[in-house]
């Protein structure tokens, strides 16, 4: 159980803190509710009290003698601050100590997520993205705000993502530290496949396979959160689509071919991606004929085997085809055998598709699938290799961005 500080601002968004404060206390966490003056006359602090267990003041000279706005800061392991408006970035990037929310700010230790919502002009204007790069030059993490509908008729970037977006990402930093959300993917452009694909048999069966997408998910949301534009291609995945990512959907290999091909190379950006994830589980085979009504029992078309057709290796044909400068991570699920460990076969196949990096998944015993852990061995060309510790998939998201932005960093 972590100490959070649940800090919101005045924006109407402050109706989506509720939402985020019950996803926090529900993952076990202690939040403290502290937002400023405006931010109480959104929501009201009977629901943020009902809601966290805990007394909601916003102003200094509330509750003296505990001298609130330092303990509030000193004792908390991360503070999140959602949604931040336009003033209250300016107040923090100043180092106002006006109300409780920015003396909690000047006193806190912990990392800091700033999450901003506000109409796209205040997003773009100088004076605003000069309070953001300030507070992330002193360490703070300012996401990007998403894109979409704002109040009132306009549409565009400022709006407030989605608490469980929030809350999976503040679980992140709890758990790696602010660096995890370091906004060094910031212009690049990224895209990934995710989920598992689909052959059809017939116009109601199909060749299928386990793959979750979470790890894809979780690789897209991070990258976002970084700073990068992203494309998610996803193989039958049922989630919705990460803040800040554009989800393109497909169900078979030759559809996943076709979009990771479209999207590396430039999509309707015509800019062709820095960075290509091939995360998704692909069918190396595919039936060889697919039945154009359903396959019968009984009927001239009961089937009495099925035979198969190999389908081209997506990641392979992207290596070919990559235009210079453009880094290609594989994945890899491995088991050890007779033949050699997990880690001789990995060095093999990241040799075999010429990769930049090969991110190796040991399944053996059934582990990863579906589940929200994962533990990967990170596997460079330059003979490097980075072991990420078991964790959440987030934070294996970010350490596998680590290593990626690393390498981005040093190309032109
Ligand atoms: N992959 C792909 N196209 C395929 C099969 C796999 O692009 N038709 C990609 C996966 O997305 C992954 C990587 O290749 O990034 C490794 O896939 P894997 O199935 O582990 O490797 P294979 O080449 O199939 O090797 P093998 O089955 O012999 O282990």
């Amino acid at each position: 159980m972590s100490q959070i500080v649940l800090g919101v601002g005045g924006g109407v968004a402050a109706y989506k803190s509720a939402l985020l404060l019950r996803a926090l206390t529900e993952s076990g966490h202690d939040v403290r509710v502290v937002p400023t003056a405006s931010a109480l006359r959104f929501v009201g602090a009977a629901t943020f009290e009902a809601l966290s267990g805990n007394p909601v003041s916003t102003e200094v000279w509330d509750d003296v003698p505990e001298v609130a706005h330092v303990r509030i800061g000193q004792t908390a392991d991360l503070v999140l601050v959602n949604p931040a408006t336009a003033d209250l970035l300016a107040r923090a990037a100043a180092g106002r100590a006006d109300d409780l929310l920015t003396a909690t700010l000047l006193t806190a230790h912990c990392p800091v997520v700033f999450v901003p919502a506000m109409h796209t002009e205040m997003w773009q204007h100088p004076a605003t993205q000069d309070n953001v790069a300030t507070l992330r030059r002193r360490g703070a993490v300012v996401l990007p705000p998403a894109v979409g509908r704002l109040t009132g008729p306009d549409s565009g970037p400022g709006r407030l993502p989605e608490p469980a977006d929030v809350a999976a990402l503040a679980e992140l930093v709890l758990s790696a530290g602010a660096g995890a959300l370091a906004h060094d993917l910031s212009g690049r452009r990224v895209v990934i496949s995710a989920g598992g694909t689909r052959e059809p048999l017939d116009p109601v069966r199909f060749l299928g396979n386990r793959s979750s997408g979470l790890q894809g998910w979780a690789l897209a949301r991070v990258a976002a959160a970084r700073g990068a534009e992203v494309v998610l291609v996803a193989a039958n995945v049922e989630l919705p689509a990460p803040f800040g990512v554009r989800v393109v959907a497909v169900e078979s290999a030759e559809e996943l071919r076709l979009g990771m091909h479209g999207e590396s190379s430039g999509g309707e950006t015509g800019r062709p991606a820095d960075v290509v994830v091939m995360a998704a589980a692909v069918a190396d085979f595919r039936p060889t004929t697919v039945a154009g009504s359903k396959l019968k029992k009984g009927g001239a078309t009961e089937p009495s085997s099925l035979e198969l057709v190999r389908n081209p290796d997506v990641l392979v044909e992207l290596v070919g085809a990559r235009p210079a400068g453009q880094l290609v991570v594989g994945f890899a699920a491995e088991t050890g055998d007779a033949e050699g460990d997990v880690l001789t076969h990995a060095r093999a196949k990241l040799a075999r598709k010429g990769v930049d990096l090969l991110v190796v998944n040991d399944v053996s015993a059934g582990r990863v699938f579906g589940r929200s852990e994962n533990e990967v061995t990170v596997l460079a060309t330059d003979g490097t290799t980075t072991a990420v510790p078991a964790g959440r998939k987030d934070a294996v998201a970010a350490a596998i961005w680590d290593v990626v932005a690393d390498r981005v960093a040093r190309q032109p």
